[in-house]
């Protein structure tokens, strides 16, 4: 029997397909510090071509990718705008502030969007010429705020606004091409609406390791010697690099799947009588337990039952991310399971 990945933990933990698995055998290699590894150097071409952007650069994280972008647009004591709940601010140990120097200006979005008036009162601290405010950081698909995809409108007011107040505007698009399918767009249309944007090639793609960042040649080159800095300069990276290409040329197409399988799973825990916390936009359902007098025991203990582990957010709340990985007919499983436990 094949063994499954029944885990709704997160899309971070997707296994390679075997596509992915024959390109990491057969790759062609060289030293990626000395330019020379030609699978990384062609991810990194793809991914600026996919993006719409000048330069690309292969990084080991989504985490590193942030922060080498962050670095590269920004000077030490400079403030950053942030939202309050976004992965930078809260979940990747504030390299901004430990190696960069950064201060963070907080705002909270309304669903990850920062209003251009939110933007203009917070910049220079909200006092004119106190700090140098140099860069605009957003989240798109946006995990606060339930894996929801920002517009595109939503994506060009921050842009303008901060390109008219002199900001660099990066996107942290972890899961950016999740965003350009539930939006209908080509990922290009959320990306120019940004200089740099991080994406994961690790989550919904399946690849196994790594993320890019794109945008400008000059800020990539800078990029550069950040990654440098923080040790993501590797050497026959092209065996991580292959299943890259392969998450961007064939798995992109398939994450619709990914969001069907979310709103059939959002759909019938509702029949069952569970609340959901947000309208399903992506591949996340964010489930409120309480809705049925349940806490979490009981929901981890019933999922794992039926053979499935899931996020627990907080005692009543609950989150489950459909991958590459998940098939419909095993959420089928879960929920006929479920409502014989209810
Ligand atoms: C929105 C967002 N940004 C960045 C990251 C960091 O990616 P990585 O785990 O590859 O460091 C994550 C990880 O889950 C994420 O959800």
């Amino acid at each position: 029997m094949v063994e499954k990945n029944l885990d709704f933990r997160s899309d971070t933990v997707t296994w390679p397909s075997p596509e992915m698995r024959q390109a990491a055998a057969e790759a062609m290699v060289g030293d990626m510090g000395y330019g020379e590894d030609p699978s990384v150097n062609e991810l990194e071409r793809l991914a600026a071509e996919k993006l719409g952007k000048e330069a690309a650069l292969f990084v080991t994280s989504g985490h590193q990718g942030n922060a080498v972008a962050i670095l590269a647009q920004t000077k030490k004591g400079d403030e950053i705008i942030l939202e309050t709940r976004s992965h930078i601010y809260s979940m990747e140990k504030g390299h901004w502030a430990v190696i960069g120097s950064l201060v963070p200006r907080l705002i909270k979005g309304v669903d990850g969007f920062l209003p251009s008036e939110q933007i203009r009162s917070n910049i220079h601290g909200g006092i004119k010429d106190s700090f140098r405010t140099s860069l605009l950081c957003n989240e798109n698909t946006n995990l606060a705020a339930g894996g929801t995809a920002i517009p595109i409108k939503q994506m060009k007011t921050m842009y303008d606004t901060g390109k008219e107040l002199g900001l660099q505007v990066h996107t942290d698009g972890a899961r950016v091409f999740n965003a350009a399918t539930a939006l209908g767009v080509d990922v290009k249309e959320i990306a120019r609406h940004a200089d740099t944007v991080q994406f994961c090639l690790s989550k919904g793609l399946a690849a196994p390791v790594g993320s890019m960042v794109v945008g400008p040649q000059e800020v990539i080159d800078h990029a550069k010697s950040f990654r440098r800095m923080l040790g993501g300069s590797m050497r026959q990276a092209g065996i991580i690099a292959a299943p890259g290409i392969v998450a961007l040329t064939k798995m992109v197409d398939r994450l619709q799947e990914d969001h069907d399988n979310a709103a059939y799973l959002g759909e019938g825990l509702e029949k069952l009588g569970f609340k959901l916390s947000y309208l399903v936009k992506t591949n996340m359902v964010f489930v409120d337990l309480t809705s049925v007098g349940w806490g979490k025991d009981e929901w981890v203990d019933a999922c794992a039952k039926s053979g499935f582990k899931t996020g627990v957010r907080s005692p009543e709340r609950v989150r489950l991310v459909t991958h590459y990985g998940i098939e419909r007919e095993d959420i089928k499983r879960l929920l006929d399971d479920l409502s014989s436990t209810i």
